[in-house]
């Protein structure tokens, strides 16, 4: 028998889906990723072109991924399926499903290596490590670290496992307590980083790092990961967004939920940015310090500040949190997918999976060690070529396609169902989600191939886009 019925599972309420749908975006992503790879690509201008891709680009695939979770109420596969069959549409739409299924777990694999690193970090600050430390040493803490594998795999496997504990729990027993508690916390001790930063670092060239744009120093590798970022962050492109939305009631509004979402996991990654950089200003480390940034700047300030030990340990805590209620997310599709499709139980699948992401992550890992000069795509170590292939590959791809899904192919009745808005706001989203959406992937992608074909290439696609677009208002019309 084919496991038809979706797991009788919902959220409790509207704010508990906001909670988790933030638990899920808010994660590594924000606190980890986004400073990072803001020092390595130069600030401000990298800040405002995620912005934009956040607000453009993001926001609208928000809101079609829990438009289409709802609608379809199953998990992502068959959720595309189902409503091409409904819209006449084409079964090859679940392919949106499977590249859901992949990318979840090559991202696993990866962030949970960062995850374990952080579980490492919450018991440093418990027993004092930071206190006075420098940049210097700060550095080399990270760097022992990260030397060792069979630490790092310990870690990892820490964090995996415990991801895997809370899905087989299923979702209202284990995440929603989790996150109910984990957001405002981590607000709070947010706060008090900023309050340090204000007074002992250097906040204001943190802030002009970030706020004040020098497009000079902006290429279009920048442009690009940029754009990945604004997927990964807000946890969309992948269906992860669909996995849950299949469980929200269908009262809730859709995009009240979608603005607290991408508001909060916005406000969270700036927080964190301007935190981090007014502590690498003041110690003269460098903003492109890459991966270790996170865990070579706070430790400082942690170490300096009256209570730090406290606020450290508890602040690591809270990543922790924040990155499970991510990788949560991460596993969720592909759960509810084995479970709907084959009949293969949570508790059953997520051994499976995690085997799968177990595998990927000790690749990842040995990136910083044994394998650092084995070099992938593009001259990216293992982890760096898991990264790259999700986040700026896996997402804006999975994401161009659920944009043109849910503007041209469903049909118009179920969209309106589900985001039931004025009919001046709905032609906002779809003027967005047709055009701006999707022509924004394109050429960014387009830009980052061999130059000399990125025109050609770009006007073939925008072309054939054009011609698509043509064919289907003409035929709307008749
Ligand atoms: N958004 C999370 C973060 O910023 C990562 C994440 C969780 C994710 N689930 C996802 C990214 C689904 C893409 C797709 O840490």
């Amino acid at each position: 028998m084919s496991g038809s019925k979706l797991s009788a599972q919902s959220w409790s309420s509207q704010t508990v889906f906001i909670l988790a749908a933030v638990g899920s975006a808010v994660g590594l992503g924000n606190i980890w990723k986004f400073p990072y790879i803001t020092g390595e690509y130069g600030g401000g201008a990298f800040v405002l072109v995620y912005l934009l891709c956040v607000f453009l680009i993001g926001l609208p695939i928000m809101l079609s991924e829990i438009a289409l979770g709802r609608a379809g109420k199953a998990n992502p596969v068959r959720t595309m399926a189902k409503l091409a069959k409904e819209s006449n549409s084409s079964k090859a739409w679940a392919l949106v499903g499977f590249n859901s299924v992949m990318a979840g777990l090559l991202i696993l694999s990866f962030y949970s290596v960062i995850a374990g690193l952080v579980i490492a970090y919450f018991f440093y600050s418990l027993f004092g490590s930071f206190s006075g430390i420098s940049g210097e040493v700060a550095k080399q803490m990270f760097a022992d670290s990260v030397a060792n594998p069979w630490a790092l795999l310990f870690w990892f496997s820490l964090a995996l496992g415990l991801t895997l504990l809370i899905v087989a729990r299923g979702i209202k027993n284990g995440l929603e307590k989790a996150v109910n508690f984990m957001m405002p916390a981590l607000f709070i001790v947010l706060m008090i980083l900023l309050v340090y930063a204000i007074f002992s670092g250097s906040f204001g060239e943190s802030f002009a790092f970030i706020f004040a744009p020098d497009f000079s120093k902006l290429t279009w590798t920048g442009v690009l990961i940029a754009l990945g970022q604004a997927f990964f962050t807000l946890s969309v492109g992948l269906g992860a967004m669909m996995a849950y939305g299949a469980y929200l009631d269908d009262k809730a509004s859709i995009v009240k939920a979608g603005l607290w979402i991408v508001g909060l996991d916005t406000l969270v990654a700036l927080l964190a940015g301007l935190v981090i950089f007014a502590i690498v200003f003041q110690q003269g480390l460098s903003p492109a310090e890459g991966p270790g940034l996170l865990f070579t700047t706070l430790p400082i300030a942690f170490g300096q500040m009256p209570g730090g030990w406290l606020f450290g340990s508890l602040f690591f805590a809270l990543v922790i949190m924040a990155a499970i209620s991510s990788t949560i997310s991460l596993v969720e599709p592909s759960v509810a997918w084995m479970d709907q499709r084959f009949s293969i139980a949570r508790s059953k699948s997520i051994w499976i999976l995690g085997a799968i992401a177990w595998l990927l992550g000790v690749g990842a890992l040995l990136s910083f060690n044994y394998w650092q000069d084995l070099k992938l795509l593009g001259s990216r170590n293992f982890f760096d070529s898991l990264d790259f292939l999700t986040t700026s590959i896996m997402l804006p791809v999975g994401g161009l396609f659920i944009s043109i899904f849910m503007a041209w192919i469903i049909k118009p009745e179920i969209r309106g169902e589900q985001l039931g808005s004025s009919e001046f706001w709905m032609s906002v989203f779809l003027v967005t989600l047709r055009y701006i959406t999707p022509f924004g992937i394109i050429v960014v992608f387009a830009y980052n191939l061999d130059e000399r074909i990125a025109s050609w290439l770009m006007a073939a696609v925008a072309i054939g886009y054009l011609g698509f677009v043509i064919q289907k208002k003409v035929s709307e019309q008749s």
